[in-house]
C-alpha cells in the first residue's frame, strides 16, 4: 500500500457547506460539530422525514444543553439552529464540497448512497465515508470519481473524543487527504493517517480489548469482573460499557471484520453476536453503573461457547 502522504493545505479544498448523510445519533453529532466548528451550512438527510426531523430535534436539544451550561451564548445557540438544515431532497447538496455519511454500515448500503449523492455534487466535492470497519475502497469503487474518497472514522462520543482517522485509499487524491485532514483541524480534532486496512489503526487495537473481554465471559467469568479490571489501569470505560457505548452491533461487525481477515489473531465471540441482538444487554443501577447482565442477555449467553 502506498504511504498515507502529508497534507499539504494549499491543496484543500475550501469548506463552504457541508452534507451528512444519515440523521442518525452519529450524524446527528457529525452535523453539530461541523456547523459549530467550521460555521458553514450543514444540511442533513436520511430516508424518511421523519427520521430527519429526529436527527434535527437531537441537534436541537444538543444546542440547548451547551447554552445551559454557558458555551455557547444566546447569539451563537441561534447562529447553529439556522446554520443545520435538514431535507429528504438530495439536490439540496448540489453546492456542498463536503459529504459525510453515517449511514448502516455495510458496504452496498453506503455504495448506493454515494453512487446517488455523486449525480449532484460538483466534480471536485470531496466525500468521506465514517465507516468502521468496511474497505473505503471497496465502497468506493463504484463511484465515478473514486479519488474524491476519503474515510473519515470519528469516536464515540463524538464530540467529547480528540481523534478522527484520516483513511487513504491507494486511489485518493493529494486534495481528497489534504482536506480531510485540514477540515479536521478545524474540527479541533487529533487526525491521523491509516491505510486502508481491516480496522484501520483503532478498532484493530480496540477489537484485541472486545475479542478478549467477550472470550473471558465466554468462558465463564463474571460480567463485572471484567469491566472492573480495567478501572486500575486508567482507561475510562471497561470494555463491555464501551461495547455499549459504540453499539452491540457495530462491536459485532468489527470483531467479525477482524476475525475474517485475521482469523489467527482476533477472536469473534458467538454471545457477543447473541447479545447484539437484545434491546438492552446491561442492567444498570439509578447511577448508570453496570451492575450484571439483563435478565434477557442472562438466558441468551452460552458459557463455554466458541466458535
Ligand atoms: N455527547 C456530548 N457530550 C458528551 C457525551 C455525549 N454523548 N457524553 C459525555 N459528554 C460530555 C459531558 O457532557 C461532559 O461535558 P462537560 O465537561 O461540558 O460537562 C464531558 O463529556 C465529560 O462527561 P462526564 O463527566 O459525564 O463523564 P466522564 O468524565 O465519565 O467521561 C467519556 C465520559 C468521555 C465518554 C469517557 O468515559 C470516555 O472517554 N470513554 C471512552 C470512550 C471511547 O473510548 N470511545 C471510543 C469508542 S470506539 C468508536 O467509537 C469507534 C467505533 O468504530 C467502534
Amino acid at each position: 500500500k502506498r504511504p498515507v502522504a502529508a497534507p499539504d493545505k494549499d491543496l484543500a479544498r475550501p469548506v463552504t457547506k457541508v452534507g451528512v448523510i444519515g440523521a442518525g445519533l452519529m450524524a446527528s453529532q457529525f452535523a453539530l460539530l461541523f456547523a459549530r466548528r467550521l460555521q458553514v451550512p450543514v444540511v442533513i438527510t436520511d430516508v424518511s422525514a421523519e427520521r430527519v426531523d429526529k436527527g434535527l430535534s437531537s441537534i436541537r436539544d444538543e444546542i440547548a444543553k451547551l447554552e445551559q451550561k454557558g458555551r455557547l451564548d444566546g447569539d451563537a445557540a441561534n447562529r447553529l439552529r439556522a446554520l443545520v438544515t435538514g431535507t429528504t431532497e438530495k439536490a439540496e447538496f448540489s453546492d456542498c464540497d463536503f459529504v459525510i455519511e453515517a449511514v448502516f454500515e455495510e458496504t452496498a448500503v453506503k455504495q448506493q448512497v454515494f453512487r446517488e449523492i455523486e449525480q449532484f455534487v460538483a466534480e471536485d466535492a470531496i466525500l468521506a465515508t465514517n465507516t468502521s470497519s468496511l474497505s473505503v475502497e471497496e465502497i468506493g469503487s463504484v463511484l465515478a470519481h473514486p479519488e474524491r474518497l476519503i474515510g473519515f472514522h470519528f469516536f464515540n462520543p463524538v464530540a467529547v473524543m480528540p481523534l478522527v482517522e484520516v483513511v487513504r485509499t491507494p486511489q485518493a487524491s493529494d486534495a481528497a487527504v489534504s482536506t480531510a485532514f485540514v477540515v479536521a483541524k478545524a474540527l479541533k480534532k487529533n487526525a491521523i493517517g491509516s491505510a486502508d486496512a481491516p480496522g484501520f489503526i483503532v478498532n484493530r487495537l480496540l477489537a484485541k480489548v472486545m475479542g478478549e473481554a467477550a472470550r473471558a465471559v465466554d468462558e465463564g467469568a463474571a460480567l463485572t469482573d471484567v469491566e472492573h479490571a480495567f478501572g486500575p489501569l486508567g482507561l475510562p470505560m471497561g470494555p463491555f460499557e464501551l461495547i455499549d457505548l459504540v453499539g452491540w452491533k457495530v462491536a459485532a461487525h468489527v470483531q467479525d471484520t477482524m476475525a475474517t481477515h485475521f482469523p489467527d489473531r482476533f477472536y469473534s465471540s458467538p454471545n457477543l453476536h447473541a447479545l447484539a441482538e437484545l434491546d438492552a444487554p446491561l442492567e444498570r443501577d439509578k447511577k448508570g453503573r453496570i451492575t450484571g447482565w439483563s435478565k434477557e442477555a442472562k438466558k441468551a449467553i452460552d458459557v463455554g461457547r466458541s466458535p
